[in-house]
């Protein structure tokens, strides 16, 4: 059951992107430097030092320091807040609904503590409305690694299994699944296929999804109900387990791959493929290598036998992870027979991972290799 839920700040519950900018440009105009918004951009989400330095390189501005930008931040901070409303949709209920059904709440943030503070009051609520204010000034190692989300487990007493990390760029997610929390991730910052690709447990597009949720057991189902929900691969409703795919899974579908190449029959071409597909509803891999034919046309691919091998266990299929090894590098994708195979049972957003035979890997989703795939017309859902 979900007991504590745990947010990161910034592009979860604020955007506090806008008012960093309009107080930078007054920064740099009190300095003696005129700066436009699009100075400031690329040096945005990376902290202080480097918005400061990356944009203060981009004007000329020599003479400013961090420590300086800092200061004059922290004196006007609260009163530009008046003028900017930077709490982000359906934050504000939330965090109170969240409370209301018993849940701790905590936020985990790696700003100041002073800009946190703040943050929060936009949130028309004070910092003790929280179980847990968790700031820069608490941890010593920022995200991507685990100690902010394993601090405030222990300080607020659950266990992880009871904890949930919300989260919106790829180092936060990180963070939270290198803590052993189920991380959800928001696409406020990240694009949708990288949030997908995170390795998150589940992804939603803001966190006013999550606003019209009144207990812990709405939470759980909403956010990993998937468990048993029949859910569209390609041309047909499957039932899916709903379990995250993780890192050693995937370590084990590479695994697999591979030493199903070694099996390859090809004394034709000496080009040896292996795939491994993850069932969506068993959560196996099944594996299978190219098998080339005296008559070169009935030869069949690593991809299509590995499909076909697990239909012939499941008697249907769902594809929640294609892995395809073969020995060149960048590695060739499957053909576009595949393809076409592959679409009548993976999502667009299966992901698909090409393994060379030193373990080089590149990571795609299905609809990077086939956007558009032919499903027969009365199959389209
Ligand atoms: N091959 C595959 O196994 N998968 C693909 O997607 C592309 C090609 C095999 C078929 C043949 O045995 C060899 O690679 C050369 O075409």
């Amino acid at each position: 059951m979900i007991k504590a839920v745990l947010f990161d700040m910034d592009g979860v519950l604020v955007d506090s992107e806008d008012l960093s900018i309009s107080i930078g440009i007054k920064y740099f105009e009190s300095r003696g430097y005129k700066v436009e918004k699009k100075n400031f951009l690329s040096h945005l989400g990376t902290g202080m030092s480097d918005f400061i330095y990356g944009t203060a390189s981009e004007i000329g501005a020599d003479d400013v320091t961090v420590e300086d930008a800092d200061a004059f931040y922290q004196k006007i901070y609260s009163d530009e807040l008046k003028s900017h409303d930077i709490a982000m949709k359906g934050a504000g209920e939330v965090i109170r609904n969240f409370r209301k059904a018993g849940m701790k709440i905590a936020i985990c943030s790696s700003a100041q503590r002073w800009k946190v503070n703040a943050n929060i009051s936009a949130l028309g609520v004070s910092p003790d409305f929280f179980d847990l204010v968790i700031a820069e000034d608490m941890i010593r190692r920022n995200k991507s690694n685990p100690d902010i989300y394993l601090l405030a487990i222990s300080i607020l007493g659950v266990d992880k299994t009871d904890a949930i990390v919300i989260e919106d760029s790829p180092g936060g997610v990180l963070a939270g699944l290198n803590a052993g929390i189920r991380t959800v991730a928001l696409t406020t910052t990240m694009k949708r296929e990288d949030a997908l690709k995170s390795g998150a447990d589940r992804v939603i597009k803001d966190i006013s999804e999550l606003k019209d949720i009144g207990n812990p057991e709405e939470l759980e189902n909403y956010l990993f109900g998937t468990r048993d929900k029949e859910i569209l691969y390609g041309a047909s409703y499957i039932k899916a387990s709903g379990c995250p795919l993780r890192e050693e899974i995937i370590n084990r579908a590479v695994k697999e791959a591979l030493s199903a190449r070694d099996n390859a029959y090809a004394p034709y071409s000496g080009y040896k493929v292996g795939a491994a597909v993850l069932s969506a509803t068993s959560g196996r891999i099944y594996r299978g290598c190219n098998i080339e034919n005296s008559s070169y046309g009935a030869t069949i691919c690593a991809e299509r036998n590995a499909i076909t091998t697990a239909l012939t266990e499941e008697g249907k299929l769902g594809i929640d992870l294609l892995v395809v090894a073969s020995d060149d590098y960048p590695p060739a994708p499957p053909c576009a027979l595949c393809l076409q195979v592959i679409a009548e049972f993976a999502r667009p957003d299966t992901p698909v991972i090409l393994v060379d035979t030193e373990g080089r890997r590149t990571e795609y989703v299905f609809s990077d290799l086939l956007p558009n795939p032919f499903i027969f017309p009365s199959m389209r859902k």
